[in-house]
């Protein structure tokens, strides 16, 4: 462990969002910018790479400058800069490796790439005080997988989606209804006003062994309802999103309970389970899931919402846990499309 304080200057632009933050090792979060390209990509109803590369190119340089003129340092007094590495999707990616790489070189500090879904699994150390091992469930838009974070650089995968992503369900769901991405949090609004038992949609993959996840066949039969129902009135809408994310809730909470009996059983010590990613921001879920953690001797532990969603803060403080273990990355680190957690090892 390197001893002493340590600010690190982390970035993120692996999807729609160019995100820079500066954190320090007593888990300060000095500044924590996210510039979302929202707009720029509406029009397309969904993320566009090409589009995605370019706003990270021309808002990246002025994102950094405010993440440090907001925690009010130069970048001399910074002691290293980390950034997501990948997975992601690879024109930002390439973006943020090489203002990271510049910024590092210039001012002769360490570079550290990261893992996107280490930083997300890592970031709830970074706010709250959370010790290894941990389950970690990590539902975005482009992920959804449970893992056993057993330290950093170190985590054994358990099961994830073999089709989409719960987020992309709930984006492509809201689409049908008439709503603009990102629909998860419209179906979560939408819901608190309808009848959850209102529609019986299926759980895919319910009580079956191990924790996949399977989403598509839920998404059809939601688009089988709203194409039938017509989605003409808002009653509909919302009896159809409550009784939706109620099914939803139905399916984390069993894949969850799948997830603690392999967890515990490899590591009985385990009495944590962490949730990030965007869905994590759910109300309804979040409760589901800190019952069946509560079920399990383990308490639900959810980083605050705009740490749970891509921000640079993440970014940092994954570079922080690396750095005090005494790891620096290369200068020759090529950004990564693809990078498989459970490829990591560090120890
Ligand atoms: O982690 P994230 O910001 O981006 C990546 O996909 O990497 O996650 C975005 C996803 C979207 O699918 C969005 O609909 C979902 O998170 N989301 C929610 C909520 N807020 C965001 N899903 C359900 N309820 C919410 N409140
Ligand atoms: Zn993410």
């Amino acid at each position: 462990m390197v001893e002493g304080s340590m600010i690190i200057l982390g970035i993120e632009s692996s999807c729609d969002e160019t995100a820079v933050a500066v954190v320090d090792d007593e888990r300060n979060i000095l500044s924590n910018i996210v510039s979302s390209q929202y707009q720029d990509h509406k029009p397309f109803g969904g993320v566009v790479p090409e589009i995605a590369a370019r706003a990270h190119l021309t808002h990246i340089e002025l994102i950094v400058n405010k993440a440090l003129e907001e925690a009010d340092l130069t970048l001399d007094e910074i002691d290293g800069v980390a950034v997501s590495g990948g997975p992601g999707l690879i024109g930002g990616v390439i973006v943020g490796v090489m203002m990271a790489k510049g910024l590092a070189i210039a001012k002769s500090k360490p570079f550290i790439p990261v893992n996107h879904l280490e930083a997300h699994a890592l970031t709830a150390r970074l706010a709250h005080d959370i010790s290894f091992p941990y389950l970690f469930l990590l539902v975005s838009g482009g992920h959804c997988q449970f893992l056993i974070v057993e330290e950093v650089g170190d985590y054994t995968y358990l099961g994830g989606t073999i089709d989409d992503a719960v987020g992309e369900c709930l984006d492509k769901t809201a689409r049908l209804l008439g709503y603009a991405y990102p629909g998860g949090p419209t179906i979560e609004k939408l819901a608190m006003k309808g009848n959850p038992d209102a529609f019986l949609l299926p759980t895919p993959l319910k009580g079956q062994v191990g924790c996949s996840f399977s989403f598509s066949g839920l998404k059809t039969a939601a688009r089988k309802v709203i194409l039938e129902k017509k989605n003409t009135t808002s009653s509909f809408q919302a009896d159809f999103c409550a009784s939706f994310q109620k099914t939803i809730g139905e399916i984390l909470v069993d894949r969850a309970r799948h997830a603690f009996s392999m967890a515990l059983e490899k590591k009985p010590e385990i009495n944590n389970l962490i949730v990030a990613g965007g869905v994590a921001a759910n109300q309804y879920f979040r409760e589901c899931l800190a019952a069946c953690a509560q079920e399990n001797g383990a308490l639900l532990v959810t980083p605050p919402v705009s740490l749970c969603t891509d921000n640079g803060a993440m970014v940092a403080w994954a570079g922080i846990e690396y750095l005090k273990r005494g790891f620096e990355g290369s200068l020759d680190f090529t950004p990564r499309p693809r990078w498989p957690l459970e490829s990591l090892k560090v120890k």
